[in-house]
């Protein structure tokens, strides 16, 4: 039993599930620090929920006497200044909704102390982008928890910019907005994920991984110090975000993939015109950005086409026919270091027999156990709501069902 309806008894309970984006029109840089308004408007594809997910519980329930939070079984401070704006702003929402016969029952449950706990069902070690998924989670959880059925992008937009992406499936647009209180700046789904069945996306999780600079921080400086950034918000995003809407309505890969490439390679292009520079690509970024390139080269046309976030890791975007045959080049590029753990994961990757030319053109300059596994999936739904009581990350007395 979840949401008000629940208030009367001691214990309400929601869980909800949130997957992870990917941008292929980058959000970098904010004109709002405290209200997370961006200085261009973003374009995203929705990962799904069978390989990346967070799964997040919000309880409510008299007997509490704080609020409190676990990330991964692990209790966190809730003071978290965006965690508390997240819940202040789904609670504001229930007040304001709030006007007819249940009022009594959520405003009683409105004053209760929360218990949150939140999970991924993938290592954070892998460097995903993981707080896009976090806030959409805890977002949509805490509005199940409260009744509260709005326009929720731009609470998850208050946990992180790119969270508000993850409040919708498929190819998502976040509008950077006008208005100087934000009211207006949204995600909004461009096309849901079965608009292109054949799109698949391959993560090449790379080794050794530091930890690097945080965005929060790297965008503000790019704001302050880079000229780029400011010509790239300004005339760049405009126009490649049309181009980008007319590649996805037409299913186009040559022209999505160019222009995912060319937007990411920009993105960092902006972080080494910031001052001082900031470096998320390294020497293995810059091998698979190569052979991305040879791969295509060889093909003829535009086959894979990688983009990289504030880290190293590779976001491969590839049509279905072909996964097999690219993997295979990976592997070859890439031998895994033979410790038994999966190289492949995800949905099935069938094999391949490279031609001994492409081997030739392609396979140029292998780096033994540089990528530690690549991860198949494709574009996905939004936020689930999760019925089964069994799936509750927090059991009957309020407190994580599984602790590390
Ligand atoms: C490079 O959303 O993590 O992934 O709003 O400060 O929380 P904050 O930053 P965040 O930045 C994501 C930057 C990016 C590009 C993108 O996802 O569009």
């Amino acid at each position: 039993v979840s949401g008000a309806m629940a208030a009367e008894r001691a214990l309400a309970m929601a869980t909800c599930t949130a997957p992870v984006n990917i941008a292929v029109i980058k959000y970098w840089g904010k004109r709002d620090t405290d209200l997370i308004l961006p200085i261009n408007s973003s374009l995203s594809v929705t990962l799904h929920q069978d390989q990346l997910k967070t799964t997040t519980t919000a309880a409510a329930s008299r007997d509490f006497t704080e609020d409190r939070l676990w990330l991964n079984g692990a209790e966190v401070d809730v003071g978290h200044p965006r965690v508390q704006a997240c819940l202040r702003e789904v609670r504001r929402l229930a007040r304001k909704r709030r006007g007819g016969s249940e009022d009594a029952a959520t405003l009683s449950l409105l004053s209760y102390k929360v218990h949150i706990a939140s999970e991924n069902n993938f290592p954070t070690a892998a460097g995903l982008a993981s707080s896009a998924a976090g806030y959409a989670c805890l977002v949509s959880a805490l509005a199940r928890l409260y009744g509260v059925e709005d326009e929720l992008s731009e609470v998850a937009r208050r946990g992180s910019g790119s969270a508000c992406r993850s409040m919708w499936g498929g190819f998502v647009q976040w509008q950077r907005g006008e208005r100087p209180d934000g009211t207006d700046s949204l995600a909004h789904q461009v096309a849901p994920e079965t608009h292109w069945p054949e799109l698949r996306v391959l993560v090449l999780v790379v080794s050794g991984q530091k930890k690097p600079v945080a965005s929060t921080a790297g965008m503000q400086t790019s704001v302050e110090t880079s000229p780029l950034l400011k010509h790239r918000a300004e005339v760049v995003v405009p126009e490649r975000l049309a181009q980008m809407m007319r590649h996805i309505r037409e299913r186009d890969f040559e022209g999505f993939g160019q222009l995912a490439m060319r937007d990411s390679n920009q993105f960092h292009a902006t972080c080494l015109d910031t001052f001082p520079p900031i470096f998320y690509l390294n020497d293995l970024s810059r091998h698979i950005i190569a052979l991305a390139h040879r791969y295509n080269a060889h093909h003829g046309h535009t086959k894979v086409a990688y983009t990289f976030d504030a880290g190293p890791n590779a976001v491969i975007f590839a049509l279905a026919d072909t996964v097999d045959e690219f993997v295979e080049v990976v592997r070859r590029s890439f031998p895994p270091a033979t410790n038994g753990d999966q190289f492949v994961r995800g949905l099935p990757v069938g094999s391949a027999a490279l031609p001994q030319e492409l081997v030739a053109t392609v396979v140029t300059e292998p780096v033994p156990g540089a990528v530690q596994y690549i991860l198949h999936t494709k574009p996905g739904p939004g936020p689930q709501l999760v019925d089964d009581p069994s799936q509750h990350l927090l059991g009957a007395d309020g407190l994580p069902r599984h602790c590390t």
